[in-house]
């Protein structure tokens, strides 16, 4: 595993759209894992900045998200797919074609994981996947205590996530109960794996996911197991390493 140590968020979040847009000059037709949540904001504020200036191209990039929260409509501001039009695809060139997230409307769970992983598959497989950290250590929605070989499928949010996640809801009973994601096995079958992390609040999940116990109760530990991983966590996230 490499570790970049960033100074701060914006800093972070420059290293890592350093480390993705490399991927997209490099292989301009691959195929990008993409996360939601606060980390990733500010890669997707830098890539955009570097699109409008003519630095990179997505035209012929491919987009999977790792997540969707399960029950809810495709234009609630609530759901993935929203946060990723809102704050990416509508400010780069990429082809709506190619933008793949779990549908969160399907209430068939099973047809709905089938028809994503063939989607995984049918791509010829992630060529880089960014992830963020969860608090208690999930990575997409896979939440402690999982098996390591599960590809994408629908889970239980636990009580820890539903509480780190209500900060975007009016209330708490707003936030959905249930989530489709990307399964361990999924993400482990990514070439490469980008992670970020801000804050002193991830000091201590950064710590136990790669410095500690390989172990399902912290399902980011599995990473020390992939052989291409990279972290760029900024002085906060990495103060316990
Ligand atoms: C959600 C997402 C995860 C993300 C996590 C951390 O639970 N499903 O993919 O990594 O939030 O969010 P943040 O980056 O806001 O700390």
């Amino acid at each position: 595993m490499r570790i970049y140590r960033a100074l701060n968020y914006s800093d972070m979040s420059r290293k890592a759209a350093n480390i993705l847009s490399a991927q997209v000059i490099l292989k301009p037709h691959c195929v990008l894992g993409l996360a939601t949540g606060s980390s990733p904001l500010g890669v997707y504020r830098q890539l955009i900045e570097w699109y409008k200036k003519g630095d990179i191209d997505f035209s012929e990039v491919t987009t999977i998200n790792l997540d969707e929260y399960a029950g809810i409509s495709k234009d609630d501001p609530h759901s993935y797919r929203y946060f990723m039009k809102e704050n990416f695809w509508s400010h780069v060139n990429i082809d709506p074609d190619r933008i793949n997230i779990p549908d969160g409307t399907q209430t068939e769970e099973e047809d709905e994981c089938i028809r994503y992983d063939r989607v995984i598959a049918s791509s010829g497989g992630i060529d880089m996947q960014l992830l963020g950290l969860g608090r208690n250590g999930h990575i997409g929605f896979n939440e402690p205590g999982g098996a390591f070989d599960k590809d994408t499928h629908c889970v239980s949010l636990t009580e820890s996530t539903i509480e780190a996640n209500k900060r975007f809801f009016e209330r708490e009973d707003d936030v959905p109960r249930k989530a489709y994601t990307m399964g361990i096995r999924s993400i482990m079958q990514a070439r490469r794996i980008l992670v970020i992390a801000s804050g002193a609040r991830k000091a201590g999940i950064v710590r136990e996911a790669f410095f500690g116990p390989v172990t399902p109760m912290v399902p980011a530990s599995v990473l020390q197991l992939h052989n291409n991983v990279t972290l760029v966590g900024d002085e906060g996230a990495l103060s316990m390493i």
